[in-house]
């Protein structure tokens, strides 16, 4: 017998909670870095060409199965393929999901420790203490204090994601996303403005979006790829799942078109919102960790209303990886309540329980269990590459193809059909079928071959 599934109850929160899911640390800590580094526009414009032309497609194919199946990302598959195979697979992107949330979550914290560091802003972040302030919140301090503290933060932060998930998908996911969602959006709005406005903020931008076409090189493309699947969370079982509980009547279309309008909308925004301020103050932009967590609290010092700028910041960063780790975790969540046996609750704690081991070890890979090494690096490193590199690659390659050869065109329109203009036209299912059939194979492939060069 299947279980009674949820739906959300209205086509705001379902779009708001993909949104929520898209919009995360990929937008905020990668993509400034990524478009300052890799020639500003002509990266932007090389991102945006392959995340609407490859990434609308296959965001549409993962949102067909979930609409199609209304089933969990393990059990989807069973009628395409039959259970054996097809389970095979949905543990792939059950893995994806899982690994991925094991590293979120020390992030997550960080970004806890952080938030928290604002309220005693000039002891902790100035020149002379970031550097051990970092440390500590990183658990690379080399105490049982840093290590606590970084595993206790973690943990903190897969609760607080838990408490929401514990709600059910329309008081809990639905409720969440319709709070925070534009609350974010302010949020990083005015940072950027206020960044913007900043004197000698004009070279931040113009290292932001002047196109230098003598950067684009090979890896520029891939580099553009990998961030648009991360930033879309393709390849987890996130869309799939959240499609899943769509109801009959919602545009699939617009509302794939819209994430991706969105989330790319908000990468632009945090660009604008770090880059020009780091420049301001005649910094150089690092990337991913060094940036948020060493060269903008230092520069949140020297700002003047740096410290409500700095905690505005760190709560828009924190609500953006809580409700991509969210996403993370109802896909789990919804595998283990598929079986009809086991109730929500009971659900949420076990993934929580299983999150808490493998997240703990991440945590303690930067200090106590920092010699341990496996493929990749550390723990950390080793759960971070494996997911981004493998199960989620591997887990978009197996979508396309079976969306593309197992099921067909006709299915595929009917299912995604909706009333806008794009979702009722038949010259929009055909070039978006192609792509999936042929194209994106191709594509993933290439990207997962100069993944394995490159690293
Ligand atoms: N899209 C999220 C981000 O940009 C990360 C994520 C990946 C979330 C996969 C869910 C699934 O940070």
């Amino acid at each position: 017998m299947s279980p009674k599934r949820e739906n959300f109850n209205s086509k705001l929160g379902l779009l708001l909670a993909i949104v929520g899911s898209a919009v995360g640390l990929g937008n905020m800590w990668r993509f400034p870095y990524l478009l300052g580094s890799n020639g500003g526009s002509a990266f932007l414009i090389i991102y945006l060409v392959l995340v609407f032309i490859l990434c609308t497609p296959i965001t549409l194919a993962e949102y067909y199965v979930g609409r199609k199946t209304k089933k969990d990302c393990f059990r989807a598959f069973d009628d395409i393929l039959k259970p054996g195979p097809g389970r095979i697979f949905g543990s792939i992107l059950c893995f994806s999901a899982f690994f991925t949330i094991s590293y979120y979550i020390v992030v997550g914290g960080w970004i806890i420790s952080y938030f928290f560091g604002c309220f005693n802003f000039n002891t902790f972040f100035s020149a002379d203490n970031i550097k051990h302030f970092e440390n500590v919140a990183m658990g690379m301090g080399g105490t049982p204090a840093s290590a606590l503290q970084s595993t206790i933060t973690a943990i903190l932060f897969l609760a607080i994601s838990a408490v929401v998930l514990c709600g059910g998908v329309v008081k809990g996911i639905e409720k969440f996303s319709k709070i925070t969602m534009p609350v974010l959006f302010f949020l990083i709005l005015f940072v950027a403005i206020y960044s913007c406005s900043l004197d000698g903020a004009e070279e931040g931008i113009k290292y932001l979006l002047k196109p230098d076409f003598s950067k684009v090189t090979g890896s520029t493309f891939s580099n553009a790829l990998g961030q648009a699947f991360m930033s879309l969370s393709l390849g987890c079982g996130t869309l799939m799942t959240y499609a899943s509980y769509s109801q009959k009547d919602s545009n699939s279309v617009r509302t794939s078109l819209l994430t991706i309008i969105l989330d790319s909308c908000f990468a632009i925004i945090s660009g604008l919102a770090i880059i020009p301020a780091v420049f301001a103050f005649g910094m150089v932009p690092g990337q991913g960790p060094e940036l948020l967590f060493n060269t903008l609290p230092r520069i949140f010092t020297l700002m003047k209303g740096g410290s409500l700028v700095a905690v505005l910041f760190f709560f828009t960063v924190f609500i953006a990886a809580l409700s991509s780790a969210i996403s993370l975790m109802e896909v789990l969540i919804s595998v283990v309540t598929g079986s009809g046996k086991v109730s929500r609750g009971r659900a949420v704690l076990y993934v929580t329980a299983a999150t808490i081991i493998t997240g703990t070890l991440c945590c303690l890979s930067f200090g106590p269990l920092n010699g341990i090494k496996l493929p990749g690096g550390t723990i950390f490193d080793f759960f971070n590459i494996t997911s981004t590199n493998i199960f989620m690659t591997l887990g978009s390659l197996g979508l396309v193809l079976l969306v593309g050869w197992k099921l067909g065109k006709k299915d595929f329109k009917s299912v995604l059909a909706d009333k806008t203009p794009l979702g009722s036209s038949d010259v929009f299912f055909n070039i978006m079928f192609f792509i999936v059939r042929w194209v994106a194979p191709i594509v993933i492939v290439t990207i997962m071959v100069l993944g394995f060069i490159n690293n």
